[in-house]
């Protein structure tokens, strides 16, 4: 069994981010407004132009990068840039935007500790351009999915959705932008069910309050799972 409950204190959060860090900014803002009880120990991410790490700076937070150029594999990456966030001690590992695929021994040495949001409906369109492929596919409703990180990229057990209905006329961004406004309160919803020592993994099932999950957590219109 691996979970992050039992812990002493609060939720100690690492957040890995390659880009706009509006999945961060949203955890930072719930810590502030007292919605989360939890803390972020730090802010990671590949790439050291990302807006994600100048908002971790800004709320006065350890931001840290390192790019993957030189770097001779991609475990010998995975293991200089999780030795920074293990460094800080993190209770979760938060994938918010990061984009960047982590190699299977990197992930096995975190399992149950690591989550990842992404914006479909898994195990619907994995990988990139999900938008895209939702509307390719014709799909009437579309959403985003938080899920345990395994080594099989976008396939780790679903702990929660969030659900939106594609709409006439939708092109990507709109699609995108919709989704969006749900990933926040997904992700928000889920870290505090983490905080409350509610979710862990075991196996490859997610149990809620020491009971297997059958489907996935949805969330409702308050912002609370149905
Ligand atoms: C979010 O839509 C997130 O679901 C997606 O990247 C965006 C990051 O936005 N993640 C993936 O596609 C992972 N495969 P943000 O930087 O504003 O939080």
């Amino acid at each position: 069994m691996t979970t992050t409950g039992g812990r002493a204190g609060r939720l100690r959060i690492a957040v890995l981010a390659s880009g706009r860090g509006s999945n961060l900014q949203a955890i930072l803002d719930a810590i502030d407004a007292g919605t989360l009880d939890a803390e972020v120990a730090g802010v990671f991410s590949d790439k050291p132009d990302a807006v994600a790490l100048q908002r971790a700076r800004d709320a006065g937070l350890h931001a840290e990068s390192l790019r993957a150029k030189g770097f001779a594999s991609r475990e010998a990456f995975d293991d200089a840039f999780f030795a920074s966030v293990d460094a800080v001690r993190p209770d979760l590992i938060v994938c918010a935007g990061y984009m960047r695929i982590i190699g299977a021994a990197a992930v096995e040495a975190r399992a149950g500790r690591m989550i990842n949001i992404h914006p479909s409906l898994l195990p619907l369109f994995k990988g990139l351009h999900t938008h895209r492929q939702a509307l390719d596919a014709g799909v009437a409703e579309h959403g985003a999915s938080v899920h345990f990180v395994t080594p099989d990229l976008d396939g780790g057990p679903v702990i929660a959705q969030a659900r939106v209905p594609v709409l006439p006329g939708d092109d990507e961004d709109a699609l995108a932008a919709r989704v969006l406004t749900r990933e926040h309160p997904l992700l928000l919803e889920v870290l505090r069910w983490f905080a409350a020592g509610r979710i862990s993994l075991h196996e490859r099932s997610v149990h809620v309050d020491g009971t297997t999950l059958s489907h996935p957590l949805q969330l409702g219109a308050n912002h609370g799972f149905a």
